[in-house]
């Protein structure tokens, strides 16, 4: 893919799923102690592919302004890239262990876990996208590991799924205005051409096609990707317009952490990242593969999980990543969601960054989403199995830490959310009617300027006992 651009805490709660089992208050009460922080170039690329866009075409080798640039600002010229494009690269780079399933296939199986991350792509998608075009008028979605574009069955893959997003929002045509870029890039060439196909016929079947959504696809490295735009941006010295970028790799390779951080200092820039928790955690302490650890880390303490065994090294190999997230990329607020493969041990954790707080907002809506009883854990062991009964959070340590922190004093509900965002595993979903009512029912609370009883409308203040 040719590129250029001028686009710009984790929490480990309860371990139920998003079928069963209601939080458990001591499990809760324990993840939350333990996990919890919020804590290019301008180059032709023979496989990459310019759909039905002619910004894009901007990018093959002849034009000279970029469409990732930050509209409104400046215009944005390109210069080549001096770099030889090579051919797709192989099977060996994609990781050092193959823990995932499907990686020697063209197209493989949608399995529960890989469902599971698309609904949290796409449920962060449908609210990031109305948000930030609001003031924004590009935005730009990279998905750097794309894969083809389809599993089995003709099951939608990550690509399709963000471009649904948008193409059947309820607001789209209130987000005609804002320009939508979206980077599909597979280093894998029968993937790619699986890729390029599948993204076509989509267009082909969604005529007349928005002229506001172009659509790109690319056959490269995501490093080589990454470091054009880099490039790009650094020669322009612009700023990247806001961007969601969807880094999920097979294995550990190919993601540096400085490579990221590099990447998405802008502040607009969001990150969804797949951390191969099984990979890191059979290698940490193994010494045949530590340059690529500390690449993925941005450092070399991962080797102090050779001291650690079960949940600590786990703990602090998860806790590691997300605080490198924080320091070395700049994210504000980090925060992750756990894929429990089918022999019940953790697969990998997705990462999700932001310096943003609506966006930590969005992100932990949306996890609660897919596991109703602790926002934070998918298992593919209870997948599919029918939901028994109507899945409540435990909501009992969050009244006891909110009065705990805020004994004697008066604060809004807004003061409130954003504890409880920023410095709880809950969701602002759970602040009002699971929270505060039951603890005005039980006197620890009280308002000085509530309308009705159980009820928190904005600036709605509350009296702690
Ligand atoms: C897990 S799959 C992607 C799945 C896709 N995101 C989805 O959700 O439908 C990872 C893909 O990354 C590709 N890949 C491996 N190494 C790569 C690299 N360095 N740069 C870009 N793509 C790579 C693999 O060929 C594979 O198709």
């Amino acid at each position: 893919m040719s590129v250029t651009t001028s686009l710009t805490s984790g929490d480990v709660a309860g371990r139920s799923t998003r079928h069963r089992r209601p939080v458990a208050t001591k499990a809760l009460k324990r993840l939350w102690q333990t996990g919890f922080r919020q804590a290019g170039g301008r180059c032709y690329r023979p496989g990459g592919r310019v759909i039905r866009e002619q910004e894009w075409t901007l990018f093959d080798g002849h034009a000279t302004r970029s469409t990732l640039d930050s509209p409104g600002t400046h215009p944005v010229t390109f210069r080549s890239c001096n770099t030889t494009w090579k051919a797709c690269t192989s099977t060996e780079s994609v990781g050092v262990a193959m823990s995932r399933s499907g990686e020697k296939d063209t197209v493989w199986e949608l399995k529960p876990h890989t469902a599971a991350k698309h609904q949290l792509l796409t449920g962060y998608l449908k609210a990031w996208f109305p948000i930030l075009s609001r003031w924004n008028s590009r935005l730009v979605f990279i998905d750097g590991f794309a894969g083809p574009g389809i599993y089995k069955g003709d099951k939608p893959g990550s690509p399709v799924q963000a471009l649904d997003v948008l193409l059947e929002h309820t607001h789209k045509d209130a987000m005609s205005s804002s320009e939508f870029i979206f980077m599909f890039n597979e280093a894998e060439k029968d993937r790619y051409d699986k890729l390029d196909t599948v993204v076509n016929e989509y267009i082909a079947n969604h005529q007349p096609w928005p002229a506001n959504i172009k659509v790109k696809t690319g056959c490269d490295s995501f490093e080589y990707v990454a470091e054009g735009i880099l490039k790009h941006l650094e020669e322009q010295k612009k700023n990247l317009a806001p961007t969601f970028a969807f880094v999920d790799p097979f294995g550990v390779k190919g993601l540096s952490m400085d490579l990221l951080s590099r990447l998405l200092s802008f502040d607009r820039c969001e990150l969804f990242v797949y951390f191969d928790f099984n990979t890191v955690n059979r290698f940490a302490a193994a010494g045949n593969i530590d340059d690529r650890l500390a690449e993925l880390f941005g450092t070399d303490q991962f080797k102090r999980a050779a001291d650690l065994t079960g949940s600590e090294r786990k703990t602090f190999l998860h806790d590691l990543y997300q605080s490198q997230l924080m320091d070395a990329c700049g994210f504000k607020y980090v925060k992750s969601f756990e894929m429990i493969n089918e022999t019940g041990h953790t697969g990998y954790f997705l990462f999700y960054g932001t310096r943003n707080f609506m966006g930590l907002k969005t992100m932990k809506e949306v996890m609660w989403n897919v596991d109703p009883g602790g926002g934070a854990v998918f298992s593919d062991i209870l997948a599919g199995q029918d939901v028994l009964f109507d899945i409540k959070p435990d909501t009992l340590p969050l009244q006891e830490d909110l009065a705990q922190q805020f004994r004697g004093k008066r604060v809004s509900v807004e003061t409130l959310e954003q504890y409880v965002v920023i410095e709880t595993p809950y969701a602002a979903k759970h602040l009002k009617k699971a929270t505060l009512k039951p603890m005005q029912e039980r006197g620890i609370i009280t308002s000085p300027n509530q309308k009705r009883k159980g009820t928190f409308p904005a600036k709605t203040l509350v009296q702690f006992a």
